[in-house]
C-alpha cells in the first residue's frame, strides 16, 4: 500500500499520512493539515470524513456485511442473547458461563428505578411521546446518580454506572408506554429474562396473570440485537459528541436518544408504518406515492428506503423481513400493511430512480410491522430502537473516553458578512438611506 497521498494546495505540496484499518479500509489523516498549510476540508454531513478509530463494529456498506467485535450479525441473532451481545460490545469479547451470570445478576439487581424519578413521569402530560419523556428521564437519572458526573471514575464505578444504565432503561421506557396508554407502571419481575421482563413491564395488567409470549420475546431479542450498535451514525456521533466534553454517560445517552428520534435516524420506524397506514387509507395505490418519492416538487420521502453507507442492501432489513413473515405466521397475525410494505418495496426495487441511487428497505422498514405484532403502538417504536442501541452507545462512549479523544470541534467555511462597523441606531436609517 501507498504509503502517503500528495496534495497540492496553493502551489504547495505536502504529503498526508495515509493510514489503514484492520479490514483494510483506508483514509488520508489530514489531522495536520491547517497548521502545514492554513486549509481546512469541508464535508457537510460526515459524508465522507472518518471521525476516529473504533475496534467496535464492521460494516462494508457494497457488501452488506455487518460484525460487532468481528461476529457477524447473522451469527449472533441465529446464536446469540441480546445481554450477551450488550456484554461483547462493552467488554470486547464474548462472556465466559461465569462472566454471563454475574452480569445477568448485576443486571437484574439495578432494574428497579427510584420512585421519584417515576413520580417526575407521573407529570408528563398523557400523549407526550414517549421519545421526549425518555430523553428527559434519562437526564434526570443524574439527579439521582451524582456520581455518574466525575469525569473520570474508576473501573469498578464505570461498570456500576453502565449496568444502571443497561438494567432501568427498559423499566424507564415501560412507565412512558405505560403513561402513554393511561395505564398504571409495572415493576421489573425478577424471574424473567431482560426482553421477556421488559414485554411483561409492557402488558401486565392489574389483576391479571401475565406471561409473556416466547416467540415475542425472541422476536424482540433479535430485533435488540440488530439494532445494537451501527458504528459512526447520527446519535452515536452525538453521544460521542456530547462526551468528548467530559459530559457524563447519561447526559451523552440522553442526548444520542433525541437525535435517534429524527425520522430521518430512528424515528423513520413510526415514519414507516404512518406512511403504510396512509398509503393504505388511500385506497392502496401504491404506484401513486413511488411517484411522490420520486417528485423533487414533492418533501415526500419513501421512509424506511434509502441508507447512508448501505449502497446494496441493508443486512439487518434482510433478517428482519424474514423474522416479520415468521412472527405474523407463528402468532396467526394478518397485518394488511405488511403486503402493502412487500408491494412497496417490489414496486421500487424494479424503478430505475431507486437502482440509480441505490435505494434499498433499510432496518426501519419491516421492524415497525413486528413491533405492531408484539402489541407495541406505533410511537413506541423509536423507544425499543433506543433500548436496542444502548450498548452501542455506551461502547462507543467508553472506547472515546479510554482512547482520550479530544474534544470534538469542527471547523467551518464562514460564508456571512465580512467586517462592518457598528452604527447606532437613530442614524441607522439615514445610513441605510
Ligand atoms: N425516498 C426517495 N428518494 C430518496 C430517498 C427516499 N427514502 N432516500 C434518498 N433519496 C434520494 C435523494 O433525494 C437523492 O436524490 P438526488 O441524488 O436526485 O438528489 C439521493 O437519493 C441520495 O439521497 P441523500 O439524501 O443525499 O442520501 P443521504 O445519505 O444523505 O441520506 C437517508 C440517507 C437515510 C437520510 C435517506 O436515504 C432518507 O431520507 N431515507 C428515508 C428515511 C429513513 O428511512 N431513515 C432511516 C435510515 S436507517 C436507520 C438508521 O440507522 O438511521
Amino acid at each position: 500500500m501507498q504509503e502517503k497521498a500528495i496534495l497540492s494546495v496553493n502551489g504547495q505540496e505536502i504529503e498526508l499520512p495515509i493510514v489503514q484499518g484492520t479490514e483494510n479500509e483506508i483514509a488520508v489523516d489530514i489531522s495536520k493539515l491547517r497548521a502545514q498549510t492554513g486549509v481546512v476540508t469541508i464535508d457537510r454531513g460526515y459524508k465522507n470524513t472518518g471521525a476516529t478509530f473504533s475496534g467496535i463494529t464492521f460494516l462494508d456498506g457494497e457488501k452488506g456485511i455487518l460484525r460487532y467485535r468481528g461476529y457477524s450479525i447473522e451469527d449472533l441473532t441465529n446464536k446469540g442473547d441480546f445481554l450477551e451481545v450488550v456484554y461483547l460490545l462493552l467488554f470486547g469479547e464474548l462472556p465466559n458461563e461465569e462472566q454471563y451470570s454475574k452480569f445477568f445478576k448485576d443486571i437484574k439487581d439495578q432494574e428497579i428505578v427510584h420512585e421519584r424519578l417515576k413520580k417526575i413521569s407521573d407529570e408528563f402530560p398523557s400523549g407526550a411521546h414517549p421519545m421526549g419523556v425518555l430523553s428527559s428521564l434519562v437526564s434526570a437519572l443524574t439527579a439521582f446518580h451524582p456520581n455518574t458526573l466525575k469525569p473520570h471514575a474508576s473501573e469498578e464505578e464505570a461498570y456500576l454506572y453502565m449496568v444502571k444504565l443497561i438494567a432501568k432503561l427498559p423499566t424507564i421506557a415501560a412507565w412512558t408506554y405505560r403513561k402513554h396508554i393511561g395505564r398504571p407502571a409495572n415493576y421489573p419481575c425478577r424471574s424473567l429474562d431482560y426482553t421477556s421482563n421488559f414485554l411483561y413491564m409492557l402488558n401486565k395488567m392489574p389483576n391479571n396473570e401475565y406471561t409473556p409470549n416466547p416467540i415475542a420475546s425472541k422476536a424482540l431479542n433479535q430485533l435488540l440485537i440488530l439494532h445494537a450498535d451501527h458504528e459512526q451514525n447520527c446519535s452515536t456521533s452525538t453521544v460521542r459528541m456530547v462526551g468528548s466534553s467530559n459530559a457524563s454517560l447519561y447526559a451523552s445517552i440522553s442526548a444520542g436518544i433525541n437525535a435517534l428520534w429524527g425520522p430521518l435516524h430512528g424515528g423513520a420506524n413510526q415514519a414507516v408504518i404512518e406512511m403504510l397506514e396512509s398509503i393504505k387509507e388511500d385506497g392502496g395505490d401504491v404506484d401513486k406515492f413511488i411517484a411522490k418519492a420520486k417528485d423533487k416538487n414533492d418533501p415526500f420521502r419513501l421512509m424506511g428506503f434509502g441508507h447512508r453507507v448501505y449502497k446494496n442492501f441493508d443486512p439487518r432489513a434482510k433478517l428482519i423481513k424474514q423474522s416479520a413473515d415468521d412472527v405474523l405466521s407463528q402468532l396467526g397475525i394478518k397485518d394488511p400493511v405488511l403486503d402493502i410494505a412487500k408491494k412497496l418495496e417490489e414496486t421500487a426495487l424494479s424503478d430505475p430512480y431507486f437502482i440509480d441511487r441505490k435505494l434499498f428497505p433499510n432496518v426501519d422498514f419491516y421492524s415497525g410491522i413486528i413491533y405492531r405484532a408484539l402489541g407495541i403502538p406505533t410511537e413506541m417504536f423509536t423507544v425499543m430502537f433506543a433500548i436496542g442501541r444502548l450498548p452501542g452507545w455506551i461502547a462507543q462512549w467508553k472506547e472515546m473516553r479510554e482512547t482520550v479523544e479530544p474534544i470534538g470541534r469542527p471547523r467551518q467555511i464562514y460564508t456571512g458578512e465580512v467586517a462592518r462597523d457598528f452604527v447606532e441606531i437613530k442614524e441607522r436609517d439615514l445610513v441605510a438611506q
